[in-house]
């Protein structure tokens, strides 16, 4: 499975922080917000990734993390010139995708939970058949794509940002497709705001009997951090439950060595690169431990 990482937009809701910095590369408590979003990639075992942003954000982002190699990922990059919406992903990244199945991950989406990996694992196969969205209950449903569910919990309607929601359950930035999503993207019309919406997509797979919600539950945390508040909410979230188990969160180097991607003698230097921060002695204690 391929994966991608859509980070573009202007951050708008952010300015005037966003103005000269990509909101991804913000610091949600001890790093950077785009390693959270990576990192639920690698778990799922993706580690072909495509990074889309904005033709001024992208060089940041690539001086950040590279061609990949150092984690054991193969990065690309591409361009999205202007914001034409999360369903663009696919056409701007269709070379990249070619004839696999694709995860699309959001820059700004935080997921963290104690058996979020093998929720990963069992959703995204190499022979999926159609689409998994995550549902996640969210007091304030109408900023999101709503899902509603029958009495069996069979998914029957999205709705993206409605007035009046049909129920509680955000659809959340992640989702797990089978190549279709190509093609389904590449002939959807713009809605009314001028954008390829993702939940046209979605709502394509659900005609065709073929878009699961899987519910994240209660007991899950996912945060978005595209507005000062719930920016710095993701933060202190981050950073009460690091400081209390003393392990970190999206630690790519660290997840990078337990998926095997890289070994511990890797994992090290990665952490000696940073001998001043918290952070590089964290990779470091963690690259001894597993050694
Ligand atoms: C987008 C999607 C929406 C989804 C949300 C998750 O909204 O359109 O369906 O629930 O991401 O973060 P946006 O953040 O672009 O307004």
């Amino acid at each position: 499975m391929k994966g991608i990482l859509l980070a573009g937009g202007h951050g708008t809701r952010l300015h005037p922080v966003t103005v000269a910095v990509s909101k991804q590369l913000l610091p949600v408590n001890d790093k950077p917000m785009i390693y959270y979003p990576l990192s639920v990639l690698m778990l799922a075992g993706i580690r072909e990734i495509t990074v889309i942003s904005t033709p001024a954000d992208l060089p940041q982002i690539r001086r950040l993390l590279g061609d990949g190699s150092d984690l054991g990922l193969w990065l690309d990059y591409v361009e999205q010139p202007v914001p034409g919406g999360l369903a663009e992903a696919f056409v701007l990244a269709a070379d990249a995708i070619g004839d696999a199945p694709v995860a699309l991950v959001l820059g700004d989406n935080i997921f963290h939970g104690h058996n979020f990996y093998e929720i990963l694992q069992r959703n995204s196969p190499d022979d999926i058949d159609g689409c998994v969205l995550f549902g996640y209950p969210v007091e304030d449903p109408h900023r999101y794509g709503v899902g509603e569910t029958d009495a069996d919990g069979r998914l029957i309607a999205i709705e993206e940002k409605p007035a009046r929601p049909r129920s509680n359950r955000a659809v959340v930035g992640l989702y797990f497709y089978d190549n279709d999503v190509v093609d389904i993207a590449k002939n959807l019309r713009p809605s009314a705001r001028g954008e390829l919406e993702i939940t046209d997509v979605n709502q394509h797979y659900l005609r065709r009997g073929k878009a699961r919600l899987v519910d994240l539950g209660r007991g899950f945390a996912w945060l978005d951090a595209g507005t000062p508040g719930s920016l710095l909410a993701a933060g202190q979230y981050v950073h009460v439950l690091e400081e209390r188990q003393g392990v970190r969160i999206a630690c790519v180097e660290e997840v990078a060595l337990r998926m095997g991607f890289i070994d511990a003698a890797a994992c090290h230097e990665l952490g000696s690169r940073q001998p001043s921060s918290e952070y590089g002695a964290y990779v470091r204690a963690v690259a001894e431990e597993l050694s």
